[in-house]
């Protein structure tokens, strides 16, 4: 939520093109409104904007607005932001200003005592111009250094006296050979090139510039400079300033996380559906042993014992990742026996859990491995005494820094914001882990082995998946989007329950439609009174042991007048015969547990194409960000 830029460079030149692009790629941790201000001959110049940065920063318009000096530029920040303290608006778009226009600051996070702080600072004569918590922010260093404190005092004073979350970047005509970070529940991290120093809130925003970065880790702050002729920088935390700390200068080597573009998709969405097969692949690479029957997981390696002594599993995650724990759920329970419990975060945090620490084990899973609910619930979690564990896609993020061990899920950059491969790799690593628990009570070798010998097929029959489903899913979806329908259920039994939740998730968060997701059993509970004619049901029933009794259940919805999607195997596709009804084909596969990994495929497809025939964008669905890193 809300993505930080902040560039310092002893060479100087035209940082825009570099500020706007690095924004571009932060587009999806919030696309509200962005902003741009750097240091120009000892003022301050400023650009915000309602919209995202691809959307508004159009060049001509840029050039005219910061018009380049002839020696450039060597300072300067930008902001894209994901409202939460006052409506999308130019004045409510960061930067930031103080009264003065001396300094400017951009902020990812929450200020929990910005109105106490707001009220005391208006008392002390500051002007306020926007609604946000945020501008609390520039006021406080400004009446620090009326008190007297230096540019880095007044800011680390301030940091001091913020509750909640922050990733702040400073820039001040004050100093303007300085650029000044500090970091608490939101990340930020600075990439490393020889004349030029990037501030960022995620790698992903600066790899085309450098893989070599250094992350500020809760509670420290970072003093970026320009000093005779080259940029150099210290680290400190922020209530101990002069105790300087020496940080990992960490690498990013895998390059097939630094691809951020299109390719020859026309949206990331679409191209991150198309991944999944190698996602998947590249999630179970070299995690097994064919010979052994097991799943290898190296990251819990040091906590064989304890996996092999748990009594039951717990899982913390929200949305999507959510819906992959409730999945790992029944497999757990399928094929280890250990009873699963799959919490929300957001309300996992609150309440009263009667599992003991000492007999369970915790999984939080995440793609950003930012997400706060499930961040503070880990760090409940352990404070309670319980082993965490993450399933998370971005390495080095704070989830990932906090769990005590994990597999990290391999899905590689995610910046569509519905999530879809994070949820395939996500399932990936929890087909290993069912694996592995099962294989410690009792599970064959043999039996090890023909399933990891189907899972190494999964790829290949999700291609052809996705090959042989996604032109009809798009004339379904286009149908059903122009006749408009009035209510839409996704159903399914056993497994496929989780399924038809993910299922809903995607369709709400890309069409703004309302959609239910129900066990097929519930369906005569209660949900059946809302089957007529403009009513469409989606129902996830390859053939299995369920199947006659789906059968039924679709009969039931046939009678009302419903209109109903199949979403059934080729051998499903055969006992069916000739039906009033649209069927969508998945290969067959032997062992049931493993159709999720196909069923999602045409799911996902149909809530894109649905929401293409909408004209929303699937890209940045409204009101949502990537990463919730608020409560
Ligand atoms: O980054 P996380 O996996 O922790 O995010 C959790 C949810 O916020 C996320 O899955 C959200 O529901 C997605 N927009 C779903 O598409």
């Amino acid at each position: 939520m809300c993505g930080i830029i902040g560039i310092i460079t002893s060479e100087k030149r035209n940082l825009i093109p570099e500020i706007i692009s690095s924004l571009k790629n932060l587009e999806y941790r919030g696309y509200d409104s962005t902003g741009i201000a750097i240091i120009d001959n000892g003022n301050i110049k400023r650009v915000r904007r309602i919209g995202a940065p691809s959307d508004v920063f159009h060049n001509q318009e840029i050039t005219e607005a910061f018009e380049v000096p002839s020696d450039g530029f060597s300072i300067g920040i930008g902001h894209n932001r994901w409202a939460t303290h006052g409506k999308p608006s130019e004045e409510n778009a960061h930067p930031h200003f103080d009264c003065g226009g001396n300094l400017a600051i951009v902020h990812n996070g929450t200020i929990l005592n910005y109105e106490s702080l707001r009220k005391e600072l208006i008392s002390l004569g500051h002007t306020f111009l926007s609604t946000t918590d945020t501008e609390v922010i520039p006021h406080l260093i400004e009446q620090s250094r009326k008190e007297g404190a230096s540019l880095k005092d007044a800011f680390l004073n301030t940091a001091s006296l913020l509750h909640g979350s922050f990733g702040i970047a400073l820039i001040s005509t004050d100093d303007p050979n300085r650029l000044l970070l500090a970091k608490h529940g939101s990340p930020l991290l600075f990439g490393i090139l020889d004349n030029t120093l990037i501030a960022a809130s995620s790698s992903n925003a600066i790899l085309s510039y450098t893989n070599t970065f250094i992350a500020l880790a809760d509670g420290e702050y970072a003093d970026l400079s320009i000093k005779e002729g080259s940029v150099t920088y210290i680290i400190g935390t922020i209530l101990d300033p002069e105790k300087l700390l020496t940080k990992e200068v960490m690498t990013i080597t895998d390059k097939s996380l630094g691809d951020m573009t299109k390719g020859e998709y026309e949206s990331f969405m679409k191209k991150e559906i198309h991944e999944q097969p190698s996602v998947f692949r590249t999630t179970i690479l070299g995690r097994y042993d064919e010979e052994t029957g097991d799943a290898v997981l190296g990251g819990l390696i040091d906590y064989e014992e304890i996996l092999r002594n748990a009594k039951q599993v717990l899982t913390v995650a929200c949305g999507t990742a959510h819906n992959a724990s409730l999945v790992g759920g029944v497999l757990i329970e399928t094929l280890a026996g250990i009873p699963v419990r799959s919490e929300i975060a957001s309300e996992f945090r609150y309440k009263k859990v009667p599992m003991i620490p000492t007999e369970t084990v915790l999984f939080a899973v995440s793609q950003s491995g930012e997400t706060a609910d499930t961040l503070e619930s880990v760090k409940e979690a352990r404070r309670k005494g319980y082993k965490t564990f993450g399933i998370i896609n971005v390495v080095g993020s704070a989830i990932a820094e906090t769990v005590d061990a994990g597999v990290y899920a391999r899905a590689g950059f995610e910046i569509g914001v519905a999530s879809t491969k994070a949820f395939t790799a996500q399932l990936a690593v929890f087909y290993l882990l069912a694996i592995k628990l099962a294989r410690e009570r009792g599970m064959t070798p043999q039996k090890g082995k023909g399933l990891l010998t189907e899972l190494e097929e999964i790829p290949n029959l999700m291609t052809k998946t996705l090959v042989d489903t996604e032109s009809i899913v798009r004339e379904l979806a286009e149908h059903y989007a122009n006749k408009n329908i009035c209510t839409i259920n996704f159903l399914g039994r056993g497994i496929h329950v989780p399924l038809s939740t993910e299922a809903a998730l995607k369709f709400k968060e890309l069409t703004y439609l309302e959609a239910g997701s129900y066990p097929l059993g519930e369906l005569k509970h209660g949900p059946i009174a809302v089957i007529d004619n403009d009513a469409l049901s989606v129902i996830i029933m390859p053939y299995d042991e369920l199947f006659e009794l789906n059968k039924n259940s679709l009969e039931q919805i046939l009678s009302k007048s419903g209109n109903v999607i199949l979403i059934t195997d080729e051998i499903g596709a055969k006992k069916l015969g000739a039906q009033s009804v649209d069927i969508v084909v998945i290969p067959t596969l032997k062992n049931t547990l493993l159709y999720p990994t196909l069923e999602i495929l045409p799911l996902q497809l149909f809530a894109y194409y649905y929401a293409l025939a909408l004209g929303n964008n699937v890209d940045k669905p409204r009101n949502l960000a990537k990463s919730v890193t608020v409560e």
